[in-house]
């Protein structure tokens, strides 16, 4: 049994909205939980919350507000696949961590969009991750792991298969958090799982099937430990 966090990415299931992808997901979301697997899912905004955060901007509203806009467009996505899951789920969608422990207590499926202002859903990730004592957060991105530098700027890129969080602090700009800002994993996150030994795995979003291989313990995309 392993206690799973899956952070979909919403430039994989929501940019434009994948309705194919998204049955897949729930698909194997529910074989994996059948299989014994502990399960919390972490989904982000895509460019639908792009579009409400450029609303937002453009009504001069400050960036917290622009934050707790796109916060609730990632919870859309969450009532989505909370609906699907059925009674694997809570019913609800998860708003905060104690409700996301007390789904997870419940032995649920947890599902949750953003959380506050600040920062990405990948942070969420990470703190649900600390949270439920979970053994592992993996990452679906629009990339098939983690490359010494942008894949889709130099052809000359590497993917990396294993590396540490230190490494990975390098091989990612350091940037801070920004409103609707796209990274494949944020700092913020990368410190929390470092500081609680926790493994990262970064894989192809659009390969959902590679949530099996993870879930049986083997090594997909980039393993970041
Ligand atoms: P994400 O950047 O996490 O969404 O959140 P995403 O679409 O999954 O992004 P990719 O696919 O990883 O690139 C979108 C925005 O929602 C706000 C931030 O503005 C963030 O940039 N947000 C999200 C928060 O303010 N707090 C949260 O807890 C989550």
């Amino acid at each position: 049994m392993t206690r799973i966090v899956i952070r979909i990415g919403g430039s994989v299931i929501a940019s434009p909205v994948n309705i194919d992808l998204m049955n897949k997901y729930v698909q194997l979301i529910k074989q994996i939980k059948i299989q014994g697997h502990e399960i919390a899912v972490i989904l982000g905004g895509g460019t639908l919350a792009r579009e409400f955060i450029n609303i937002a901007k453009n009504l001069n509203l400050e960036p917290t507000a622009q934050d707790r806009i796109a916060i609730s467009v990632s919870r859309l996505y969450a009532q989505l696949f909370m609906e699907k899951l059925g009674d694997l789920g809570c019913g609800k969608v998860a708003t905060t961590l104690d409700e996301a422990a007390e789904c997870f207590s419940q032995k649920k499926v947890v599902v949750m969009g953003g959380l506050k202002p600040g920062h990405t859903t990948d942070t969420v990730g990470a703190l649900v991750a600390e949270r439920l004592n979970a053994d592992l957060l993996v990452k679906g991105t629009n990339q098939d792991g983690v490359y010494t530098k942008d894949p889709r700027k130099f052809s000359d890129a590497v993917k990396l298969d294993k590396l540490t969080f230190d490494d990975l602090t390098h091989v990612l700009e350091h940037s801070e958090h920004k409103v609707g800002i796209h990274q494949i994993i944020d700092h913020m996150a990368i410190d929390i799982l470092k500081r609680n030994h926790l493994k990262l795995i970064v894989f192809n979003g659009f390969k959902p099937e590679n949530l099996l291989l993870a879930a049986d313990g083997q090594n997909i995309g980039t393993v970041i430990r």
